[in-house]
């Protein structure tokens, strides 16, 4: 097979299966607690589903480096934590009612309940993750913690604001990208690989998390909730310009800029209308220029794996940002 073959997506989840399946067991027993409603939250989060992207990266990283053991698994099951970590508080911050096509967690406890069970929940995972026994983990999960705090508050501070693209850029890496080139180091941490295999992994992990955010925010921007499964329209709506209304913004008209700075200053779609916004976005090529945005890092992703074994995990590696840029949900 020729070193660019790309995996499809049933050889990518025949692949992962065993483990998968493996790490959803773990998340099972990582639910409990003696506290019942902890239990009762983590549960409903675990059972939401979820398309499991974190821990399926880190897995096929570690396996593309030759490591078979348990720690795959239980990390998997700690990234999967760390993102519901983030998910719950995040929909008590956006005010978000639905995920995962299902009533939001703030929705069903109440935002006291919720942010209690998030704590929980990240300390669940340093908890399991402490099981490898390794400093160099716990760093790296410490520091994204941090990192994807700051994010979040970055973005409360930027709420109104015409930000620019190197403000929208540092956000999504600290706020999602992080994730996703932290599972990718963890895993060439368990497989003892070298710090150019690490980096590559990492710089390819940084560039799909960047795709996977730019593209999370043209589905906001353009898709339904029936098929996202979350509130849609509701970045704008929240005070939050992604980087198709930044275009618009910086290329527009300045009736353009004034229509999306309306929203923005409303919070809401009162003055605006959503059509409105979707008739200026579609004018200025917006969508199409952040779509063209998600592909070059979807582009950078791969070539970083140039110089890594060629292998099936490879392969389904280089599957990866495809889907992530196709996907509707
Ligand atoms: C949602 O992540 C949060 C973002 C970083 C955009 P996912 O889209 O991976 O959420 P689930 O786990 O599949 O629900
Ligand atoms: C990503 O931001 C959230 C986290 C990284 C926690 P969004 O606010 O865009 O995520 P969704 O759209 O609610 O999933
Ligand atoms: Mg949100
Ligand atoms: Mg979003």
């Amino acid at each position: 097979m020729s070193t660019l073959a790309i995996a499809t997506a049933r050889e990518v989840f025949d692949l992962l299966r065993e483990d998968l399946v493996a790490v959803e067991q773990e998340l099972g027993r990582d639910a409990a607690s003696t506290v019942s409603t902890i239990t009762e939250i983590a549960e409903y989060l675990r059972e939401g589903g979820g398309k499991r992207i974190r821990p399926s990266l880190l897995l096929l990283g570690a396996h593309l480096l030759g490591y078979s053991g348990p720690g795959a698994v239980r990390l998997g099951a700690v990234v999967e934590m760390v993102h519901t970590a983030t998910l719950v508080h995040d929909d008590i911050i956006d005010g978000a009612d639905t995920r995962r096509g299902r009533p939001s967690a703030n929705t069903k406890w109440g935002n006291e309940k919720c942010v209690l069970a998030g704590d929980w929940l990240y300390m669940q995972a340093y908890r399991v993750a402490l099981e490898e026994q390794s400093l160099r983990i716990l760093e790296l999960l410490v520091s994204l913690t941090q990192q994807m705090v700051e994010g979040e508050l970055l973005q409360i501070q930027k709420l109104g604001k015409a930000v620019s693209e190197a403000e929208y850029y540092d956000l999504i890496y600290r706020k999602t990208a992080c994730l996703f080139s932290t599972s990718m180091r963890m895993g060439s941490v368990l497989a003892g690989a070298t710090e150019a295999e690490e980096d590559d992994l990492a710089t390819y992990g940084r560039a799909v998390g960047l795709a996977f955010q730019i593209v999370d925010d043209v589905l906001d921007l353009t898709a339904s909730e029936e098929v996202l499964g979350k509130p849609v329209a509701s970045d704008l709506r929240e005070g939050k310009a992604t980087l198709a209304v930044i275009h618009s913004l910086d290329h527009g008209t300045p009736r353009d800029r004034q229509a999306i700075q309306r929203i923005l200053d409303d919070r809401s779609f009162e003055n605006v209308s959503r059509g409105q916004i979707q008739d200026i976005l579609a004018r200025n090529g917006s969508v199409e220029y952040a779509r063209a945005a998600a592909d070059r890092y979807a582009e950078q992703a791969r070539n970083a794996l140039a110089s890594l074994p060629d292998s099936e995990f490879r392969r389904a590696l280089l599957w990866v940002p495809d889907f992530v840029v196709a996907r509707e949900k």
